[in-house]
C-alpha cells in the first residue's frame, strides 16, 4: 500500500469517551493551519454512533467502525492508514493498543515516514498502596518526568506486581522500540470537569465518590482518606493532547520525547482522598441529602460492595481509591504547556459532580 498524501493522517480511539470525546472537539476546534481543515479518523464501535459524529461533525470525521477492542484485524487495518494514532479506550487492554502499533508500522513500511503512537494511561501505575503499605519504602515519593526514569520506575514495580494498565503501557513502549513506531504515553492522575465529547461527559473517581457518598448518606472513605494523588481538568488535558499533535504536525515532534522517555505527566493540582470525599458531601449537605455527617472508613471489601461492579480487584481498587501518587509534569510544561484551571475550578467540581449524580439517579 502507498501512500498519495503527505498529510499526516489522525486515527483517534475513544471519541465517545470522556477523554477522547474532549480531545475530538478540541482538534476540531483548533486553528492551527494544518488542523483546521484537517479529517480526523475515529475507530469506534456501533454504526449509530458513526451516523451521529458525521451528523454533528460532517466531513471533518471520518468514522470507521469496528466491533470492539478484541477486532484485532479491523484494528491493524485502520491504524496501517494512518500516521498518528491518540489511543483513549481502557488503558488496560493490550491487545488493542498492539494492533494500532503494529498497523503504525505497516504504514512506516509503506509510506517511509515517521509514524506516532500517544497511549492514555494512568498515574495509579506508579501509586503507592497507603492502606496495606506493601510499597513501604518508596511510600511518598514524588516522580518528575524530568528527573526521573519513570520506565525503570514502573519496570521495578511491574516485577514485584503485574498491574494490567501498567503491563501494557509498558508494552507499548517495548513494541514501538521494536518496530520503530515513535510512542509518548501521558499519564493522567484524576481527572475531573465536564467532558466536551457527544457521549460520556464523566469523570471515574469524583462521580464514584460521590455515588457512595449518596449510596451510605454519610461521607465515606477508603481506609483514612490520607493518600494523595494530583488532578487535571478535562479540557487542560485536551490541550496538552492538542499541544503534542501540533508540535510532531508542524515541527516533526521537536522536543516530544519517545520511547523509554516518552512517559509523561499531566498533573495540574494535588489533594487527598479525604478532600474529595468532604467536597462532595459538603455539597450534598447543602441539599440536606445527608442523614449523618460523621466520616465512615471503608474497607476493601465495603468499597466493591457500594461502588460498582467494575472494581474487579483488590489491588485496582486500593490503587485508585486509596494510594498516594505524586508526580511532578515538568515535560508538558517544558513543551509549552500552560493549564489554566486552578483550585477555582477544582473546588466547583464536587458541586457540579453531585448535580451530575443526581440528575443521573433522578
Ligand atoms: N478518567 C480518568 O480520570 C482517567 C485518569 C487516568 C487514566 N484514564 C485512562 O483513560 C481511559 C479512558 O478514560 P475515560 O474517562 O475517557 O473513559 P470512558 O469515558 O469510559 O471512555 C472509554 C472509551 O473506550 C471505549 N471502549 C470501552 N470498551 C470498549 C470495547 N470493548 N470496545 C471498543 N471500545 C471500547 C468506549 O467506547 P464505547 O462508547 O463504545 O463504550 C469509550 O470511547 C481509562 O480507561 C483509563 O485507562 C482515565
Amino acid at each position: 500500500m502507498t501512500s498519495t498524501t503527505t498529510t499526516p493522517k489522525i486515527l483517534l480511539t475513544g471519541a465517545t469517551g470522556y477523554i477522547g470525546g474532549t480531545i475530538l472537539s478540541y482538534l476540531l476546534d483548533s486553528s492551527s493551519p494544518t488542523l483546521s481543515t484537517a479529517t480526523i479518523s475515529c475507530l469506534l464501535r456501533g454504526p449509530d454512533r458513526a451516523a451521529k459524529l458525521t451528523a454533528t461533525y460532517g466531513s471533518r470525521v471520518n468514522p470507521i467502525v469496528y466491533k470492539d477492542l478484541d477486532d484485532i484485524e479491523a484494528t491493524v487495518a485502520a491504524a496501517a492508514e494512518h500516521d498518528i494514532i491518540i489511543s483513549t479506550t481502557h488503558g488496560w487492554h493490550g491487545g488493542s493498543s498492539q494492533a494500532l502499533i503494529r498497523g503504525l508500522a505497516q504504514r512506516k513500511a509503506a509510506t517511509g515516514r515517521d509514524v506516532w503512537f500517544v497511549q492514555t494511561s494512568g498515574t495509579s501505575n506508579v501509586a503507592s498502596k497507603a492502606m496495606t503499605k506493601s510499597d513501604v519504602e518508596k511510600e511518598h515519593r514524588e516522580l518528575d518526568d524530568l528527573k526521573d526514569d519513570i520506565y525503570a520506575f514502573e519496570k521495578e514495580r511491574e516485577n514485584e506486581a503485574a498491574y494490567a494498565q501498567r503491563t501494557v503501557e509498558l508494552a507499548v513502549v517495548d513494541t514501538g522500540l521494536e518496530l520503530g513506531v515513535k510512542t509518548l504515553v501521558i499519564m493522567s492522575p484524576t481527572i475531573y470537569g465536564f467532558g466536551k465529547g457527544l457521549w460520556n461527559k464523566l469523570s471515574i473517581q469524583i462521580p464514584m465518590i460521590a455515588s457512595a457518598v449518596l449510596k451510605n448518606k454519610r461521607p465515606v472513605v477508603l481506609g483514612d482518606g490520607r493518600g494523595v494523588w494530583d488532578h487535571v481538568h478535562v479540557e487542560d488535558l485536551a490541550e496538552l493532547y492538542l499541544l503534542v499533535v501540533r508540535r510532531i504536525l508542524e515541527k516533526g515532534g521537536e522536543g516530544v520525547p519517545t520511547g523509554k522517555k516518552g512517559i509523561i505527566f499531566s498533573g495540574n493540582g494535588r489533594h487527598s482522598s479525604l478532600d474529595v470525599t468532604l467536597g462532595v458531601a459538603d455539597a450534598f449537605q447543602a441539599k440536606g441529602l445527608l442523614d449523618d455527617q460523621e466520616l465512615q472508613s471503608l474497607t476493601v471489601s465495603d468499597v466493591k460492595k457500594v461502588m460498582g461492579a467494575e472494581m474487579v480487584s483488590d489491588d485496582i481498587v486500593e490503587l485508585s481509591l486509596a494510594s498516594d501518587s505524586r508526580t511532578v509534569s515538568s515535560v508538558a510544561r517544558g513543551l509549552g504547556w500552560n493549564p489554566t484551571r486552578g483550585e477555582e475550578a477544582w473546588k466547583r467540581e464536587f458541586k457540579d459532580v453531585v448535580e451530575a449524580v443526581l440528575a443521573k439517579a433522578a
